[in-house]
């Protein structure tokens, strides 16, 4: 792995298409670009047809000359691998190259990334490609960094192509060895969908009912690998042309259909495309979750390498940032770890879908609002050069499991409104409404660093789970965990004698039944009294566990039901430390105050107190801390600083006491420890 950490420099800059303008207009690009101190652009994602006309062609004219006006003005290139969209005449030529929908329909040549992952010739031309992008330019003066492919698996999620068959079928072979010990493990009997020879599966296409829960697990843990593979054989050639060169892929926002944990191995750093919804009701932690997602997948900082500068082109209605957001958001990217911020895209296009995108110039030019924005935030940016590389401080860990995540969803009943990602984030907007920073870690990280680690809806409970936080809690740790956890192993078979499974012991506790709640019903939890912070009664909804405790004390009981009574949160100690279960989806009203009590039992205190929507988040980096201060609101509010002496690393006055934030502002500070 090349060593690519820390960053060189705060980039800064957009996905750039010159060639898609005038000639003439690269000089005012230039121009510009110097203007609002742009250092990095994004280029050459989708330019497969422009290098290769056919087969027997090469033009890279065009791009030497971009590449050369770049390095002329001390700009670099985050120089993409041309592979994500294929040209038409390998498409005419080699039909195969077109990946087939779950009904079996081929996708036609006409857009973007409609490839086929496992077709030979796909795999064969883009390394071709890759070899002669990467042989032309590994010494040119304005090469960065790679970007490998783009948003790999975002439009065709998965293939059903008689090749993907095939090679699904030898997979599974190698897995299983033998159709038996398959039909075994994943329950193949039920429905009497056995499997003799090997040339009876098929993957989840289009049948009458649903398809086995274990087939599908797997079927996306194939398609997984097959895009790492993807990924990897182009990362392979980038390495041994140019091992200096640090080489990324640009992960989804939100994106649950690749194992990203996985992912992470295969790059020399994590960089995402970031598009929350600008929507006034959008809440702040939505993106402050998927930067701590991002920031989590390397347990290091992350590149933000796509922003929208205002409003995107996909959605229902597009809403535009508004004055001061992109600056505010990109604040809280830099908070969370991001330490590159770049945009889709510089400039406006004028022809094909993305011309109604927002850009870092828009369509009306550098007179603009959102030109200045860019202008402003670039300028400002190099004041901030020294947080690079820090680390984000977090005692309080988040559990994300990619695998959990699809089959807790995918498995019919008990209810279809189960959303993983939006259980999680009931903690994590918590924990983030308390100032109290948590990272997202995977099921096998070491927990050792940390104080609490929860694990919302954990389904499934691979091996080593178990044992791993057994010992972090009997050696003082505190785990919470929620309804519907502990249920199935790694095949997504149910663990017999109950749930929570392999957590009993820890939880102290037995599900005796469960109940899925109509989306517009609600119960309620009594607290027991004792519980410091949270008393009285809170609403819950979307489920309820009803619990046989086995050494568990109850701490809430539900209010409404035939289980009227019944404990509906519990805490078990076990060793040193405690285990806490929810047995329900409470309101934030009760997560808030519940979860700042677990916290400080195990002294994680909040990172100071603010006003409602004031974002607080600390990196720190040999004695320094950077105190991050982030206005969500539209409107101006007093903050008290956390004693000390405060140096403001963009006004570069010392601060202290209480101090005014304007709307949708930040104060990036600077401490010593
Ligand atoms: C990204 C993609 C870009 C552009 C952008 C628009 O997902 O990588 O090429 O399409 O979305 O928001």
């Amino acid at each position: 792995m090349t060593q690519v950490q820390p960053l060189p420099e705060l980039y800064f800059g957009g996905d750039y298409t010159p060639e898609h303008f005038p000639r003439e207009v690269m000089a005012e690009d230039m121009r510009l670009m110097k203007q609002a101190g742009v250092n990095l652009v994004t280029i050459n994602v989708f330019s497969w047809a422009q290098l290769q006309p056919n087969e027997d062609t090469w033009t890279f004219e065009w791009l030497d000359e971009i590449m050369d006006t770049l390095a002329a003005n001390g700009i670099g290139a985050d120089m993409g691998t041309a592979t994500a969209s294929t040209p038409a005449w390998l498409a005419k030529k080699y039909p195969e190259i077109l990946p087939v929908d779950e009904k079996g329909l081929p996708f036609h040549h006409g857009s973007r990334q409609t490839f086929n992952p496992n077709s030979p010739k796909y795999r064969q031309l883009s390394a071709l490609l890759v070899r002669k992008i990467a042989e032309r330019y590994k010494d040119h003066p304005a090469l960065r960094m790679w970007h490998v492919n783009n948003e790999l698996s975002h439009q065709v999620n998965y293939d059903y192509s008689e090749i993907t068959i095939r090679k699904f079928r030898e997979w599974c072979k190698a897995r299983f060895g033998a159709c038996e010990k398959m039909n075994q493990t994943w329950g193949l009997h039920f429905w009497g969908n056995n499997i003799y020879e090997w040339d009876e599966l098929m993957p989840p296409m289009r049948t009458a009912h649903q398809v086995n829960t274990s087939l599908l697990l797997d079927w996306k843990r194939f398609t997984n690998e097959c895009y790492m593979e993807v990924a990897k054989a182009e990362i392979d050639i980038l390495r041994e042309i140019t091992p200096e060169i640090p080489i990324t892929t640009n992960f989804l926002y939100e994106f649950k259909t690749l194992d990203y944990f996985q992912w992470a191995e295969l790059v020399d750093f994590i960089s995402v495309s970031s598009f929350p919804d600008p929507k006034v009701a959008s809440h702040p932690g939505e993106a402050a979750l998927s930067h701590d997602i991002m920031r989590g997948l390397k347990d290091r900082p992350f590149v933000l390498l796509e922003q929208a500068p205002s409003q995107v082109n996909w959605r229902l209605a597009n809403v535009n940032k508004k004055p001061g957001v992109m600056r505010l958001w990109s604040h809280q990217g830099l908070a969370h770890g991001s330490d590159g911020f770049l945009f889709f895209q510089w400039r406006a296009s004028v022809h094909g879908s993305e011309k109604f995108h927002s850009a870092m110039v828009p369509h009306v030019g550098e007179n603009s609002r959102v030109f200045r924005e860019m202008v402003q935030f670039g300028q400002e940016l190099p004041q901030c050069k020294e947080v690079i590389g820090s680390r984000v401080k977090a005692d309080v860990a988040i559990v994300l499991d990619y695998n959990n995540w699809w089959t807790v969803e995918f498995t019919p009943g008990p209810t279809a409104l189960l959303d993983y990602l939006e259980n999680l984030k009931a903690y994590h907007y918590a924990l983030f409404e308390e100032n109290v920073t948590t990272d997202i870690i995977p099921v096998d990280r070491d927990f050792s660093r940390y104080k609490v680690v929860i694990a919302p809806l954990l389904y499934m409970i691979k091996p080593g789970f178990k044992e791993a936080v057994e010992k972090f809690v009997a050696t003082g740790g505190t785990f919470v965990t929620t309804f519907f956890s502990g249920v199935v192993n790694e095949f997504d078979e149910v663990f017999s004698g109950g749930y929570p499974g392999p957590l009993s012991d820890l939880l102290g506790l037995k599900v005796e039944e469960f109940e899925a709640m109509k989306p517009y019903v609600r119960n309620s939890l009594i607290m027991n009294d004792g519980f410091p912070g949270a008393s009285g009664e809170y609403e819950s909804s979307l489920w309820c566990d009803i619990l046989q405790l086995q050494g568990a004390k109850s701490l809430a009981v539900y209010g409404d039901d035939y289980f009227k009574g019944r404990p509906a949160v519990t805490v078990n100690t076990f060793g040193e430390g405690r285990a806490y279960y929810v047995a329900t989806l409470p309101d934030p009203a009760f997560l808030r105050p519940f979860l700042k009590q677990v916290c400080a039992e195990q002294g994680v205190d909040p990172v100071c107190e603010t006003p409602t929507g004031v974002e607080a988040v600390v990196r720190e980096q040999d004695g320094r801390r950077y105190l991050f201060l982030l206005n969500h609101n539209y409107a101006a509010v007093d903050i008290t600083l956390p004693d000390g002496n405060w140096f403001d690393l963009i006004t570069e006055k010392m601060m202290m006491g209480r101090v005014s934030m304007g709307s949708v502002e930040t104060l990036i500070l600077k401490g010593d420890d």
